[in-house]
């Protein structure tokens, strides 16, 4: 049977070949540790692509009017982020002597330099020409990061379908107050996204500690101070405004 014409099976549908031996250690062993290492992050890897995958859906949604089903989109997106926060206890199982008995073979590699993460930072508006820059041009990466820079970002996608509902663009906190207060429907998608915000924070927060039990206070691979760097990303907000209404509901 030629390739076009052979039956659909549950391992050549899922590539399963390919999948399985992309997990390859550097350590020589190989440390045992190392292939956790490699498939927790290769999974994050696959959550980062459907939460962008997600993310667009819930933008194309707005953009349609559609909030019932953006609403729903972002209740998945919030429910990858709860298992992505989840995952992180696997990791912590590894002692700090287990990860250096293979760190040093990562070279200069670190979750600093994942494009996707990038990506999904950019979407939800935390957009910076520094980061493009640190991925080689003509690549896939830096193409992505490109189009994404000059992309519109969820918060804008959120606001021009608040003018469509009526809401004036200009005054955005009054807006945000007089929807709480008011419609309940457009309130519910303001808490949506503040889970969103919540959760990406939470997983900053968790990468930190583990970070912290594992490395202390060294610095990281990718060349930045290690935790303090990644202390000074906790608890920004992506979407301010949403914070910033509270104290006056
Ligand atoms: C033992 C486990 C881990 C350690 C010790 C660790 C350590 C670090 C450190 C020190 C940084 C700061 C940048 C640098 O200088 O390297 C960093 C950044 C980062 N790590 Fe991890 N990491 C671990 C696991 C993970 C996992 C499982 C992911 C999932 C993809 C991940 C994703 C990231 C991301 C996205 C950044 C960039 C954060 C930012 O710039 O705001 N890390 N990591």
């Amino acid at each position: 049977m030629s390739e076009t014409t052979q039956a659909v099976t549950y391992a050549n549908y899922l590539k399963l070949e390919e999948l399985l031996s992309l997990q390859q250690p550097r350590s020589s062993g190989p440390e045992h540790d190392e292939m956790l290492f490699i498939v927790i992050h290769q999974v994050y890897e696959l959550w980062f692509k459907q939460l962008l995958h997600e993310l667009d859906r819930v933008k194309a949604l707005l953009e349609q009017d559609e909030s019932h089903r953006a609403q729903h989109t972002l209740k998945r997106i919030l429910t990858i982020l709860k298992v992505m926060v989840a995952q992180l206890d696997i990791l912590e199982t590894m002692t700090p002597l287990e990860f250096l008995s293979f760190r040093a073979r990562l070279e200069a590699a670190s979750g600093f330099q994942s494009d996707q993460f990038r990506q999904i930072e950019f979407v939800l508006g935390l957009k910076s020409e520094s980061a493009i820059n640190r991925f080689p041009e003509g690549g896939r990466a830096r193409a992505a990061l490109e189009r994404r820079y000059r992309e519109s970002t969820l918060w804008d996608a959120f606001l021009q379908y608040l003018g469509r509902e009526g809401y004036p663009a200009a005054a955005v906190p009054q807006t945000l107050i007089d929807i709480y207060r008011n419609d309940p429907k457009n309130a519910e998608l303001c808490e949506r996204l503040v889970d969103l915000d919540e959760g990406i924070q939470e997983w900053r927060y968790r990468h930190v500690k583990m970070v912290e039990r594992t490395i202390g206070a060294r610095p990281g691979t990718g060349g930045s101070a290690g935790a303090a760097y990644l202390r000074e990303t906790v608890g920004r907000p992506i979407f301010p405004d949403l914070w910033a209404i509270r104290s006056q509901l």
